[in-house]
């Protein structure tokens, strides 16, 4: 076999079956792959990437698929090793679609609708309160957070005034806000690659949060999209440059329309639970990312 790939994809919930039809599926192509090549393990020598004696630098392509293991050390690796091979995604999408602000102000730039937001320094609190003033209220996100975890609901000045002390003491650089939207605690997980769409699921939060995050206790349900939806999703995975995104999308009751709440470059595949449910897409993914490495990889 003249091509050989290597991939680092997750291996809970269903994620070892996923790799294997992967791995069988390009095999059937005659391409090779390397699995479980863990770049948060590897060394850097010289001009060589090396696992386990493997100089992964060599290889074909890259498939980097694994959304529990980011550290900083491995994003570094991510970096060079796109350098000099092809990744999927690309360093840059996924090192964009990691940051909230980087990527909400990329959408916007380009005519994507999202929460309205603001970026200011740490020693600015005096324009958060200004802000506050206008939206009355707002979520206060890490820009690098995931599952819900770290953001914060402002409703009033009170709770800014409480919040400020803690704030500080993080020793953060900036402070990421967006308004609070009015919507209906649903949203919509529209998995698009390779600029295709491959399926989409509702999230609806618990009675008690307002997230839709599973870890927040938000419920997934069997969703169809509208083609507004699948449109704007496929806009967004376009213009964050990602070969696989998974767009999360809300419905703005005061504005009426569609928003973009985030990119996600790693969206997970439905676990056996979530199949059973219905959540039928994973072979529709599976072959769409195939035919992308096989395009990608031929010489
Ligand atoms: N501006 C907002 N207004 C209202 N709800 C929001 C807003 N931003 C996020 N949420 C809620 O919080 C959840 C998590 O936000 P998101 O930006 O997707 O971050 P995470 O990476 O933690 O999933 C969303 O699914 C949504 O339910
Ligand atoms: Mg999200």
């Amino acid at each position: 076999m003249s091509r050989k790939i290597g991939m680092w994809l997750y291996s809970n919930g269903g994620g070892d079956k996923i790799q294997d039809k992967i791995v069988k599926k390009l095999k059937e192509r005659e391409i090779e792959t390397v699995t479980d090549i863990k770049l948060h393990n590897a060394i850097a020598k010289n001009g060589h990437i090396l696992y386990k004696k493997r100089k992964v630098d060599e290889l074909d392509l890259f498939f980097s698929y694994n959304a529990g293991e980011q550290t900083q050390y491995q994003m570094f690796l991510y970096q060079a090793l796109n350098r000099v091979i092809p990744m999927i995604n690309s360093y840059d999408s996924f090192a964009l679609t990691e940051d909230k602000f980087q990527t909400s102000f990329l959408l916007q730039q380009h005519g994507v609708t999202t929460p309205e937001f603001q970026l200011c320094h740490r020693d600015n609190s005096k324009h958060l309160e200004k802000i506050m003033k206008k939206w009355s209220k707002m979520v206060y996100k890490p820009t690098d957070g995931w599952g819900g975890v770290g953001l914060t609901k402002i409703e009033s000045q009170e709770t800014l005034d409480m919040l400020m002390p803690f704030l500080n003491q993080m020793d953060l650089r900036f402070f990421y806000v967006e308004k609070f939207l009015k919507y209906d605690n649903t949203d919509f997980r529209v998995d698009i690659v390779d600029g295709e769409f491959v399926g989409c699921y509702g999230r609806k939060a618990s009675k008690s949060d307002w997230r839709t995050n599973i870890t927040s206790g938000g419920s997934v349900f069997l969703r169809e999209p509208d083609d507004d939806v699948i449109t704007l999703a496929k806009k967004a995975s376009k213009i964050c440059g990602t070969d696989i995104a998974g767009v999360d999308i809300i419905y703005d009751l005061e504005r009426e329309e569609y928003v973009v709440l985030e990119v996600n470059g790693i969206p997970a595949f439905a676990t056996p639970e979530q199949e059973k449910a219905g959540l039928n897409f994973n072979d529709k993914k599976i072959d769409l990312i195939v035919n992308m490495i096989d395009r990608k990889t031929k010489k």
